[in-house]
Protein backbone atom coordinates (compact mmCIF):
# COMPACT_ATOMS: atom_id res chain seq x y z
CA UNK A 1 0.00 0.00 0.00
CA UNK A 2 1.02 3.41 -0.43
CA UNK A 3 1.94 5.95 1.91
CA UNK A 4 0.32 8.93 1.26
CA UNK A 5 0.46 12.03 3.59
CA UNK A 6 -1.69 14.74 3.57
CA UNK A 7 -2.06 18.03 6.05
CA UNK A 8 -3.46 21.36 6.10
CA UNK A 9 -4.08 24.80 7.59
CA UNK A 10 -6.39 27.56 7.41
CA UNK A 11 -4.88 30.83 5.77
CA UNK A 12 -6.73 33.14 8.52
CA UNK A 13 -2.68 34.43 9.83
CA UNK A 14 0.42 33.91 10.34
CA UNK A 15 1.50 30.60 12.13
CA UNK A 16 3.09 31.01 15.57
CA UNK A 17 5.10 29.36 18.12
CA UNK A 18 2.31 26.66 18.95
CA UNK A 19 2.19 25.42 15.02
CA UNK A 20 5.73 24.89 15.45
CA UNK A 21 5.14 22.51 18.17
CA UNK A 22 1.73 20.96 17.32
CA UNK A 23 2.57 20.37 14.27
CA UNK A 24 4.95 22.21 11.79
CA UNK A 25 8.15 20.37 13.83
CA UNK A 26 6.94 16.84 12.85
CA UNK A 27 5.72 18.23 9.45
CA UNK A 28 9.50 18.53 9.03
CA UNK A 29 10.85 15.31 10.47
CA UNK A 30 8.73 13.37 8.52
CA UNK A 31 9.41 14.98 4.92
CA UNK A 32 13.46 14.32 5.76
CA UNK A 33 12.17 10.64 7.13
CA UNK A 34 11.49 10.19 3.36
CA UNK A 35 9.17 7.42 4.87
CA UNK A 36 6.28 8.29 2.16
CA UNK A 37 4.80 8.35 -1.55
CA UNK A 38 3.51 11.74 -1.73
CA UNK A 39 3.06 14.43 0.76
CA UNK A 40 0.72 17.14 0.47
CA UNK A 41 0.10 20.17 2.29
CA UNK A 42 -3.02 21.87 1.79
CA UNK A 43 -3.80 25.66 2.15
CA UNK A 44 -7.33 25.18 3.11
CA UNK A 45 -8.48 28.41 1.75
CA UNK A 46 -12.07 27.06 1.18
CA UNK A 47 -12.15 25.86 4.71
CA UNK A 48 -11.14 29.35 6.11
CA UNK A 49 -14.31 31.13 4.52
CA UNK A 50 -16.52 28.79 5.92
CA UNK A 51 -16.16 30.84 8.89
CA UNK A 52 -14.75 34.51 7.16
CA UNK A 53 -17.19 34.93 4.43
CA UNK A 54 -17.49 38.10 4.69
CA UNK A 55 -13.62 38.62 5.53
CA UNK A 56 -12.10 37.44 1.97
CA UNK A 57 -9.05 39.37 2.05
CA UNK A 58 -7.88 38.08 5.45
CA UNK A 59 -8.08 34.81 4.10
CA UNK A 60 -6.63 35.97 0.35
CA UNK A 61 -3.32 37.86 1.79
CA UNK A 62 -2.57 35.06 4.23
CA UNK A 63 -2.31 32.21 1.76
CA UNK A 64 1.05 33.94 0.53
CA UNK A 65 2.04 34.45 4.08
CA UNK A 66 1.31 30.46 5.34
CA UNK A 67 3.12 29.65 2.23
CA UNK A 68 6.47 31.49 3.11
CA UNK A 69 6.13 30.16 6.95
CA UNK A 70 5.99 26.56 5.88
CA UNK A 71 8.93 27.29 3.55
CA UNK A 72 10.77 29.41 6.74
CA UNK A 73 10.50 26.26 9.03
CA UNK A 74 12.54 23.79 6.44
CA UNK A 75 9.45 22.34 4.46
CA UNK A 76 10.86 22.21 1.21
CA UNK A 77 8.59 22.54 -1.70
CA UNK A 78 10.41 19.88 -4.16
CA UNK A 79 9.48 17.26 -1.49
CA UNK A 80 6.54 18.53 -0.11
CA UNK A 81 3.68 19.78 -2.45
CA UNK A 82 1.84 22.69 -1.18
CA UNK A 83 -1.35 23.60 -2.92
CA UNK A 84 -4.40 25.74 -2.49
CA UNK A 85 -7.31 23.99 -1.34
CA UNK A 86 -9.87 26.71 -3.97
CA UNK A 87 -7.86 25.58 -6.89
CA UNK A 88 -8.95 22.03 -6.41
CA UNK A 89 -12.56 22.12 -7.69
CA UNK A 90 -12.81 18.58 -7.85
CA UNK A 91 -12.73 18.81 -4.04
CA UNK A 92 -16.20 20.14 -4.10
CA UNK A 93 -17.36 17.60 -6.18
CA UNK A 94 -16.34 14.43 -3.66
CA UNK A 95 -18.24 16.71 -1.06
CA UNK A 96 -21.39 16.53 -3.10
CA UNK A 97 -21.08 13.06 -2.71
CA UNK A 98 -20.26 12.30 0.33
CA UNK A 99 -22.68 14.31 1.90
CA UNK A 100 -25.37 12.08 0.76
CA UNK A 101 -23.49 9.73 3.45
CA UNK A 102 -23.56 11.97 6.79
CA UNK A 103 -26.58 13.19 8.72
CA UNK A 104 -26.94 16.68 10.21
CA UNK A 105 -27.13 15.12 13.72
CA UNK A 106 -23.47 13.54 13.03
CA UNK A 107 -22.01 16.33 12.34
CA UNK A 108 -23.85 17.98 15.46
CA UNK A 109 -22.24 15.68 17.22
CA UNK A 110 -18.31 15.94 15.92
CA UNK A 111 -16.89 17.61 19.52
CA UNK A 112 -14.86 20.22 17.32
CA UNK A 113 -17.83 21.64 15.67
CA UNK A 114 -19.49 21.90 18.78
CA UNK A 115 -16.66 23.81 20.40
CA UNK A 116 -16.48 26.02 17.55
CA UNK A 117 -19.84 26.88 17.08
CA UNK A 118 -19.74 28.08 20.61
CA UNK A 119 -16.81 29.93 20.02
CA UNK A 120 -17.71 31.98 16.87
CA UNK A 121 -21.36 32.40 18.25
CA UNK A 122 -23.36 30.48 15.31
CA UNK A 123 -25.57 27.98 17.64
CA UNK A 124 -28.42 29.85 17.07
CA UNK A 125 -27.87 29.93 12.97
CA UNK A 126 -25.54 27.64 11.66
CA UNK A 127 -23.98 28.04 8.43
CA UNK A 128 -24.48 25.37 6.16
CA UNK A 129 -20.79 25.81 4.86
CA UNK A 130 -19.52 25.64 8.48
CA UNK A 131 -21.33 22.52 9.45
CA UNK A 132 -20.00 20.53 6.84
CA UNK A 133 -16.49 21.56 6.77
CA UNK A 134 -15.81 18.33 8.25
CA UNK A 135 -17.31 16.41 5.23
CA UNK A 136 -15.54 18.81 2.63
CA UNK A 137 -12.45 18.20 4.88
CA UNK A 138 -13.02 14.45 4.42
CA UNK A 139 -12.95 15.28 1.08
CA UNK A 140 -9.44 17.06 1.16
CA UNK A 141 -8.30 13.82 2.82
CA UNK A 142 -9.82 11.01 0.58
CA UNK A 143 -9.23 12.96 -2.69
CA UNK A 144 -5.51 11.70 -2.53
CA UNK A 145 -5.54 8.03 -1.32
CA UNK A 146 -4.15 9.47 2.12
CA UNK A 147 -3.15 6.85 4.35
CA UNK A 148 -1.95 9.33 7.15
CA UNK A 149 -2.80 12.66 8.67
CA UNK A 150 -0.63 14.50 10.37
CA UNK A 151 -2.64 16.66 12.55
CA UNK A 152 -3.13 18.06 16.18
CA UNK A 153 -5.84 16.44 19.22
CA UNK A 154 -8.78 18.49 18.06
CA UNK A 155 -8.58 17.61 13.96
CA UNK A 156 -9.16 13.50 15.00
CA UNK A 157 -12.67 13.93 14.84
CA UNK A 158 -12.16 14.71 11.50
CA UNK A 159 -10.00 11.54 10.29
CA UNK A 160 -12.77 9.52 12.34
CA UNK A 161 -15.54 11.36 9.79
CA UNK A 162 -13.40 10.41 6.82
CA UNK A 163 -13.09 6.99 7.95
CA UNK A 164 -16.97 6.79 8.65
CA UNK A 165 -17.35 7.96 4.66
CA UNK A 166 -15.48 5.78 3.43
CA UNK A 167 -16.76 3.08 5.16
CA UNK A 168 -20.29 4.27 4.48
CA UNK A 169 -18.70 4.95 0.73
CA UNK A 170 -17.64 1.16 0.54
CA UNK A 171 -21.24 -0.01 1.86
CA UNK A 172 -23.39 1.89 -0.38
CA UNK A 173 -21.49 1.08 -3.30
CA UNK A 174 -19.31 -1.89 -3.18
CA UNK A 175 -16.86 -0.98 -5.44
CA UNK A 176 -15.16 -3.53 -6.74
CA UNK A 177 -11.78 -2.24 -6.33
CA UNK A 178 -10.75 0.09 -3.07
CA UNK A 179 -11.40 3.84 -4.28
CA UNK A 180 -10.43 5.55 -0.77
CA UNK A 181 -8.02 4.71 1.81
CA UNK A 182 -8.66 4.49 5.53
CA UNK A 183 -6.75 7.23 6.52
CA UNK A 184 -5.12 7.15 9.96
CA UNK A 185 -3.81 10.26 12.70
CA UNK A 186 -0.51 10.92 13.06
CA UNK A 187 -0.11 12.40 16.20
CA UNK A 188 3.53 14.15 16.89
CA UNK A 189 5.05 12.01 19.88
CA UNK A 190 6.34 14.85 22.65
CA UNK A 191 2.78 14.66 24.27
CA UNK A 192 4.19 17.40 26.73
CA UNK A 193 4.61 20.08 24.01
CA UNK A 194 1.81 19.23 22.09
CA UNK A 195 -0.51 22.38 22.98
CA UNK A 196 1.92 25.39 23.87
CA UNK A 197 -0.17 28.34 26.12
CA UNK A 198 -0.55 31.44 25.51
CA UNK A 199 1.54 34.23 26.93
CA UNK A 200 -0.99 35.58 28.53
CA UNK A 201 -1.12 31.98 30.46
CA UNK A 202 -4.59 30.90 28.66
CA UNK A 203 -4.53 27.25 27.84
CA UNK A 204 -3.94 27.58 24.20
CA UNK A 205 -1.69 30.34 21.96
CA UNK A 206 -3.59 31.49 18.89
CA UNK A 207 -4.30 34.32 16.55
CA UNK A 208 -7.76 34.93 18.28
CA UNK A 209 -6.43 35.40 21.49
CA UNK A 210 -3.71 37.79 21.10
CA UNK A 211 -1.38 36.28 22.85
CA UNK A 212 1.17 34.80 20.29
CA UNK A 213 4.57 34.51 19.52
CA UNK A 214 4.82 34.64 15.66
CA UNK A 215 7.35 32.75 13.40
CA UNK A 216 7.88 35.95 12.06
CA UNK A 217 8.01 38.16 14.58
CA UNK A 218 11.36 40.24 15.00
CA UNK A 219 13.40 40.01 18.01
CA UNK A 220 12.21 43.32 19.62
CA UNK A 221 8.78 41.49 19.43
CA UNK A 222 10.20 38.01 20.65
CA UNK A 223 12.14 39.69 23.34
CA UNK A 224 8.74 42.00 24.73
CA UNK A 225 6.55 39.58 24.58
CA UNK A 226 8.28 36.58 26.36
CA UNK A 227 9.50 39.49 29.14
CA UNK A 228 5.72 40.16 29.91
CA UNK A 229 4.81 36.02 29.79
CA UNK A 230 3.03 34.91 32.57
CA UNK A 231 4.18 32.97 35.54
CA UNK A 232 3.43 32.44 39.10
CA UNK A 233 1.93 35.41 40.29
CA UNK A 234 3.28 34.86 43.84
CA UNK A 235 6.40 34.73 42.98
CA UNK A 236 7.29 38.27 43.57
CA UNK A 237 10.43 38.28 45.47
CA UNK A 238 13.46 36.30 44.01
CA UNK A 239 13.43 34.75 47.48
CA UNK A 240 10.45 33.39 47.05
CA UNK A 241 9.59 29.99 46.21
CA UNK A 242 7.95 30.05 42.50
CA UNK A 243 5.37 27.27 41.21
CA UNK A 244 6.58 25.38 37.52
CA UNK A 245 2.71 24.58 37.03
CA UNK A 246 0.66 27.44 34.78
CA UNK A 247 4.26 28.97 34.11
CA UNK A 248 4.37 29.80 30.88
CA UNK A 249 7.78 30.29 30.57
CA UNK A 250 8.15 26.86 32.16
CA UNK A 251 6.06 25.40 29.44
CA UNK A 252 8.06 26.83 26.91
CA UNK A 253 11.40 25.64 28.20
CA UNK A 254 9.75 22.33 28.38
CA UNK A 255 9.12 22.19 24.76
CA UNK A 256 12.24 24.41 23.46
CA UNK A 257 14.18 23.69 26.00
CA UNK A 258 17.69 20.74 25.23
CA UNK A 259 20.56 19.99 27.70
CA UNK A 260 22.64 21.63 25.69
CA UNK A 261 21.50 25.12 25.93
CA UNK A 262 22.35 25.05 29.23
CA UNK A 263 26.20 24.53 28.92
CA UNK A 264 25.33 27.31 25.97
CA UNK A 265 23.36 29.71 27.80
CA UNK A 266 23.16 29.10 31.32
CA UNK A 267 25.94 27.02 32.77
CA UNK A 268 25.03 26.99 36.58
CA UNK A 269 22.61 24.41 35.83
CA UNK A 270 22.43 20.96 33.95
CA UNK A 271 19.22 20.20 32.81
CA UNK A 272 15.99 21.82 33.01
CA UNK A 273 15.30 19.14 36.20
CA UNK A 274 17.84 21.81 38.49
CA UNK A 275 16.49 24.93 36.91
CA UNK A 276 12.62 23.81 38.19
CA UNK A 277 13.90 22.89 41.24
CA UNK A 278 16.12 25.75 41.83
CA UNK A 279 12.64 28.00 40.84
CA UNK A 280 10.47 25.74 43.20
CA UNK A 281 12.76 26.51 46.03
CA UNK A 282 13.14 30.02 46.10
CA UNK A 283 16.19 31.88 44.65
CA UNK A 284 15.74 31.72 41.32
CA UNK A 285 14.43 35.30 39.44
CA UNK A 286 11.58 35.24 36.17
CA UNK A 287 13.93 37.84 34.49
CA UNK A 288 16.83 35.39 34.46
CA UNK A 289 14.55 32.15 33.75
CA UNK A 290 12.95 34.75 31.16
CA UNK A 291 16.19 35.76 29.58
CA UNK A 292 17.24 31.82 29.01
CA UNK A 293 14.36 31.16 27.54
CA UNK A 294 14.64 34.12 24.72
CA UNK A 295 18.07 33.01 23.43
CA UNK A 296 16.50 29.63 22.51
CA UNK A 297 13.90 31.13 21.09
CA UNK A 298 15.92 33.03 19.26
CA UNK A 299 18.14 30.35 18.20
CA UNK A 300 15.50 28.78 16.54
CA UNK A 301 13.63 31.52 15.36
CA UNK A 302 16.86 33.47 13.62
CA UNK A 303 17.33 30.76 10.73
CA UNK A 304 13.23 30.90 10.30
CA UNK A 305 13.60 34.55 9.64
CA UNK A 306 16.28 34.78 7.61
CA UNK A 307 14.59 31.66 5.14
CA UNK A 308 11.43 34.33 5.25
CA UNK A 309 13.63 37.28 4.12
CA UNK A 310 15.04 35.17 1.29
CA UNK A 311 11.29 34.17 0.28
CA UNK A 312 10.19 37.35 0.27
CA UNK A 313 11.96 38.37 -2.75
CA UNK A 314 10.76 35.35 -4.36
CA UNK A 315 7.20 35.63 -3.50
CA UNK A 316 6.10 35.89 -7.40
CA UNK A 317 8.06 32.47 -8.07
CA UNK A 318 6.10 31.03 -4.85
CA UNK A 319 2.84 31.77 -6.08
CA UNK A 320 3.77 29.90 -9.50
CA UNK A 321 5.14 27.20 -7.78
CA UNK A 322 1.72 27.10 -5.71
CA UNK A 323 -0.14 27.36 -8.87
CA UNK A 324 2.06 24.84 -10.22
CA UNK A 325 1.04 22.37 -7.65
CA UNK A 326 -2.47 23.01 -7.18
CA UNK A 327 -2.87 22.09 -11.20
CA UNK A 328 -1.41 18.50 -10.31
CA UNK A 329 -3.31 18.27 -7.01
CA UNK A 330 -5.99 18.68 -9.34
CA UNK A 331 -5.48 16.28 -11.76
CA UNK A 332 -4.46 13.55 -9.04
CA UNK A 333 -8.09 14.12 -7.39
CA UNK A 334 -9.98 13.95 -11.00
CA UNK A 335 -8.35 10.78 -11.45
CA UNK A 336 -9.85 9.34 -8.29
CA UNK A 337 -13.51 11.09 -9.04
CA UNK A 338 -13.75 9.33 -12.03
CA UNK A 339 -12.80 6.04 -10.19
CA UNK A 340 -15.23 7.14 -7.17
CA UNK A 341 -18.38 7.22 -10.37
CA UNK A 342 -17.38 4.64 -11.93
CA UNK A 343 -17.85 2.81 -8.43
CA UNK A 344 -20.69 4.34 -8.25
CA UNK A 345 -22.40 3.96 -11.58
CA UNK A 346 -22.70 7.31 -12.76
CA UNK A 347 -19.83 7.36 -14.77
CA UNK A 348 -22.07 7.66 -17.92
CA UNK A 349 -19.70 8.35 -20.57
CA UNK A 350 -18.05 5.09 -19.71
CA UNK A 351 -21.28 3.50 -19.76
CA UNK A 352 -22.31 4.69 -22.81
CA UNK A 353 -19.28 3.70 -25.03
CA UNK A 354 -19.54 -0.05 -24.06
N1 LIG B 1 -9.09 21.87 9.74
C1 LIG B 1 -7.68 22.10 9.61
C2 LIG B 1 -7.34 23.26 10.56
O1 LIG B 1 -8.21 23.99 10.97
C3 LIG B 1 -7.25 22.47 8.22
C4 LIG B 1 -7.50 21.39 7.21
C5 LIG B 1 -8.33 21.47 6.14
C6 LIG B 1 -6.93 20.09 7.20
N2 LIG B 1 -8.31 20.32 5.45
C7 LIG B 1 -7.48 19.45 6.06
C8 LIG B 1 -6.05 19.40 8.02
C9 LIG B 1 -7.15 18.13 5.75
C10 LIG B 1 -5.72 18.09 7.72
C11 LIG B 1 -6.29 17.46 6.59
O2 LIG B 1 -6.19 23.46 10.87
Amino acid sequence: MKNIILTGDRPTGNLHLGHYVGSLEARVKLQNSMDYDKFYIMIADTQALTDNADRVDKVKNNIIQVAIDYISVGIDPEKVSIFIQSMVPELHEFTSYFMNLVTLARLQRNPTIKEELKVRGFEKSIPIGFINYPISQASDILAFGTTLVPVGDDQLPMIEQAREIVNSFNYTYSPKEEVFALPKEFISENKLCRRLPGIDGKLKMSKSAGNAIYLCDDEKTVREKIMSAYTDPDHIRVTDPGKIEGNVVFAYLDAFCKDEHFAKYLPDYKNLDELKAHYRRGGLGDVKVKTFLIKIVEELLTPIRERRNECLKHIDEIYEMLFTRSAEASREARARLEKMKEAMGINYRNLFRK
